[in-house]
């Protein structure tokens, strides 16, 4: 059959069996019947049997902390219980009393030995240059603060970057923000914190607006009407999209708008590697380690400020259980781990998202997503057999576990010569649903990536499978964006509470622009507020070491991690 050649057997002969029933399907589709969402309690039942957060080896209790006693992925605890990198412990004069036998001689050093010095200073310090801090940038600069923007790698690389499939607003006729919010909450298992999701939903039509006037180029009709899709888990039609390269899109406009300000400067290169806090416990700067400092360039940089911003994104490249993940190449919790070991709660940290469609096939692209959106435009879940075994626009925690049941407890997985097992997602569908030229039109990044490898998206479906994708949960936040302590907001996928357990698709953007906006008014407010810290220092490193020490945990781990390390497959072992 045309357009299969780049699969080796037997995907190929399965393939096969893909468009042996495509056409039983459409007409099905044309006669207007999709296959049957499941009830409540066999979502539960499924949840509770495949996702693998509920696997009872997932996760452990943290040992240490504001959070002490709470169930999060082992792979996260084991970063939140780690001692402090090795740079500061020199900067700063802190040693490890533990490893020295408790040899007295090898005290905690005074954490405030280099108080006073500051390389660096600025009203409101944001970490992290991707959507959510580049926007509390904007915020707090249009208020009058001086910013610094410190980011890891360049300014935009990011989870934002990655987003493919859209944004959900509630700005049609037919919807409202009500239902964004009954949806919102559903979606979250109700576990979601109603102040939080009031704020994203009510702010949302505004920030669309204003992304038009940044000159974000949104998919439309040619009378202007906005287009808007389903995602898994909607009751109505509300995801607005730029292709399937949204993120990139929005990241354009919020770059180049960052860019027209004086106000705001950006560090690249610069991952913050510990917070500063001063006598009275308020957030005042941040440690920086200069990641291509060589020999002759300071390793560390101190920042000094009034208030700080943390938006680190989220922590795919943990690769919990293994799993490939959608994530860029600097997600590895580090605004987490910042937060935790400053005393800073966390919130939901227990269920993280797999998105259903992370490719498996070709292999070098593993993990890296098919959006939500082919689903939305039609394209279905197929077994082995060309068969569908699941309503496609479940809740996504829910489709990820009806592929790994599918894939395990049935026995309908399609198995990779290299041991991977994947489901298809028959995107050739879509062109024959609604015309030649929709696949071309509206997917045109993965189009044309796999036109490039001689893999035809009109002519082929392709191997998936659940791939880490997001942290629903984070660092614990007021609607302000406002954390525990004085003088530190947080934004974006760094923080918890808006999503509850499990985030539908396209509220992660609509998330980092209405809390990027308000954390950064709320700093820029804060920073005006206040003066400079006394003493700034990392003296919140000292209870939290003794607390390392004491208990049996992380003796030998070091955190932030800020890169991941990869085997010679560059596949994550
Ligand atoms: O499927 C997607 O395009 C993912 C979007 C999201 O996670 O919001």
């Amino acid at each position: 059959m045309e357009g299969l050649k780049h699969f080796p057997e037997p995907l190929r002969e399965s393939a096969r069996l893909v468009s042996k029933t495509r056409d039983s399907r459409l007409a099905a589709l044309r006669r207007g019947e999709s296959y049957p969402p499941l009830s409540l309690s066999d979502r539960r039942a499924w949840l509770e049997e495949f996702h693998p957060d509920y696997r009872a080896d997932s996760c452990r209790p943290l040992a240490i902390g504001p959070n002490k006693g709470d169930l999060v992925p082992c792979e996260l605890a084991d970063l939140l219980e780690s001692w402090p990198r090795p740079a500061v412990m020199r900067h700063f004069a802190l040693s490890r009393r533990h490893l020295a036998g408790n040899d007295p001689n090898h005290a905690v050093g005074s954490p405030t030995a280099k108080q006073g010095k500051a390389d660096l200073q600025c009203d409101v310090l944001i970490i992290g240059g991707g959507g959510a801090g580049t926007t509390a940038a904007i915020a707090a600069a249009e208020a009058g603060a001086q910013v610094l923007i410190v980011t890891k790698l360049r300014h935009g690389d990011s989870n934002t970057i990655m987003a493919e499939g859209g944004m959900q607003v509630a700005d049609q006729e037919a919807d409202s923000p009500v239902q964004h919010y009954l949806d919102t909450m559903g979606g979250g298992h109700f576990i979601n914190d109603p102040e939080l999701v009031e704020a994203l939903v009510s702010d949302g039509p505004r920030v669309l607006r204003w992304l038009e006037e940044l000159g974000m180029l949104f998919d439309k009709y040619p009378t202007g009407r906005m287009k808007v899709r389903h995602g898994g888990g909607t009751s109505r039609r509300r995801l607005h999209a730029s292709g399937d390269v949204t993120g990139l899109e929005l990241m354009r406009v919020l770059r180049d708008h960052a860019e027209t300000f004086a106000n705001i400067t950006v560090l690249p290169f610069h991952p913050a590697v510990e917070l500063l806090t001063d006598d009275n416990g308020r957030a005042v700067g941040a440690v920086l380690e200069h990641l291509a400092a060589g020999d002759r360039l300071p390793t560390i940089q101190v920042v000094h400020a009034r208030s700080v911003v943390l938006a680190t994104g989220g922590f795919g490249r943990l690769h919990f259980k293994k799993f490939p993940t959608s994530n860029h190449f600097g997600a590895l919790a580090d605004g987490l781990v910042l937060a935790y070991r400053s005393g800073v709660p966390l919130r939901d940290l227990r269920y993280c998202q797999y998105h259903p469609t992370g490719i498996v096939y070709p292999e070098r692209k593993i993990g890296l997503l098919l959006t939500e959106k082919f689903r939305g435009w039609g394209a279905q879940l197929l077994n082995y057999h060309g068969e569908e075994f699941v309503f496609g626009l479940e809740p996504r925690d829910v489709t990820s576990a009806a592929i790994i049941r599918e894939c395990s407890e049935m026995g309908n997985g399609v198995s990779t010569p290299s041991g991977r097992v994947g489901v298809w997602l028959d995107i050739p569908l879509i062109d024959l649903l609604h015309g030649r030229g929709t696949i071309e039109r509206e997917f045109p990044g993965r189009f044309q990536e796999f036109m490039s490898k001689g893999i035809d998206l009109r002519l082929s479906p392709v191997l998936t499978y659940p791939t880490l994708h997001y942290q629903n949960g984070g660092i614990a936040i007021q609607n302000d964006g406002g954390t525990d302590m004085p003088g530190l907001f947080a934004a974006g996928e760094v923080t918890g509470g808006v999503h509850g357990d499990n985030r539908l698709m396209g509220n992660a953007l609509l998330e980092i622009l209405v809390f990027g906006l308000r954390a950064g008014r709320s700093a820029a407010r804060f920073a005006h507020s206040t003066g400079a810290g006394s003493n700034p220092g990392v003296s919140h490193l000292e209870s939290f070491m003794e607390a390392l020490q004491e208990s049996a945990v992380g003796h030998q781990r070091i955190s932030p991690r800020l890169l991941p390390s990869y085997g010679k497959s560059g596949l994550p072992a």
